[in-house]
């Protein structure tokens, strides 16, 4: 197995099968500091460095969160606009990356332009975690859906997926690129302008992924083990920041999962993932059923951020 020690985490479409699994062990391995709330001192004399030119809760305050568990320190920007890549300057990101890189130890970096981070890393001399690229990738939202899915069903083989949501999304070329590696097979639910791209289907064709593209999430639920959605009302992921306009629409059944599908046709083991912000394609009151595990993500967030941030620091092995 290649080294994680000072390897950027930029795709999941490079990351091997028995990296995945090492991944989850050391996410294992270290659950117990955030389970007990404590912060330890793994990563001491270290530094993140967070560059985001996105919005997010999640993803950032689960890295930083994941560096505060194991003792580092944690610098850096949540708003480009407040820096001079920002303003009158545009600063380009390898001028912006040739100060980071002396500031911390791991950048982690959310942009707006797909391919951001892996140009980052091209400048950097440190590693880079890419946590969103335009449309492009979100891999440590994925590794988290993965774990989550492989301790709440044991295994990754022999399951059903069921992506229901806009197939342009970075989540979802993430997971198809991962499903690469595992006996996966994947029904795909989309709107026809929101589906997936050609060349990125000649992509995982070339690298065997199963899938199926379906009209209606309702005609498949009943055969998924695992529901992966994203919205279909949707934020333009090429901008730095897209505010909501007065009108909202409303996502047609076709791409919803409602709790009285799930009563009716879902297996009774299915879980229900979501990287969220959700819209009104997950209601609410799908929170309350057994099959909702989205909150457990959250949890599994930040450990999936810390076994990351240990590992390309070399801090575990
Ligand atoms: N899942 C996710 O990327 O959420 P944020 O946009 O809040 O980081």
């Amino acid at each position: 197995m290649r080294s994680f020690l000072g390897r950027d985490i930029l795709s999941l479409k490079d990351f091997e099968r028995n990296e995945f699994l090492r991944v989850f062990q050391v996410c294992d391995d270290l659950t117990p500091i955030a389970r007990d709330r404590r912060n330890g001192d793994l990563l001491a004399n270290k530094t993140l460095c967070t560059a985001f030119y996105q919005p997010s809760t999640r993803t950032r305050l689960a890295t930083e969160a994941a560096m505060h568990r194991l003792g580092g320190h944690v610098l850096g920007f949540s708003d480009a606009k407040m820096t001079r890549a920002g303003d009158f300057y545009q600063e380009s990101i390898k001028d912006t990356v040739h100060m980071l890189e002396y500031y911390g130890d791991v950048i982690a970096m959310r942009h707006f332009q797909q391919g951001a981070p892996e140009e980052a890393a091209r400048w950097a001399s440190v590693p880079i975690i890419n946590c969103g690229d335009g449309w492009g990738e979100h891999p440590t939202q994925v590794l988290t859906d993965l774990y989550t899915t492989w301790k709440e069903l044991g295994t990754l083989d022999g399951l059903k997926f069921l992506l229901v949501g806009d197939m342009r999304m970075r989540t979802m070329h993430s997971i198809l690129y991962a499903f690469s590696q595992f006996d996966i097979e994947a029904f795909v639910v989309a709107p026809e302008e929101m589906s997936l791209l050609p060349e990125f289907k000649a992509e995982i064709d070339g690298l065997n992924v199963r899938y199926r593209e379906v009209a209606t999430a309702e005609e498949v639920v009943g055969e998924a083990d695992v529901i992966y959605m994203e919205p279909v009302v949707q934020a333009d992921y090429t901008k730095g920041r897209d505010e909501r306009g007065e009108q909202v629409g409303l996502t047609p059944a076709a791409y919803k999962i409602t709790r009285e599908m799930m009563r009716d046709k879902a297996k009774p083991g299915a879980i229900i993932l979501h990287s969220l912000p959700r819209m009104d394609e997950l209601p609410a009151d799908v929170d309350a059923t057994r099959h909702a595990r989205y909150w457990t993500e959250a949890f599994n967030g930040v450990v999936m951020r810390m076994a990351l941030l240990a590992l390309v620091l070399g801090a575990a092995e």
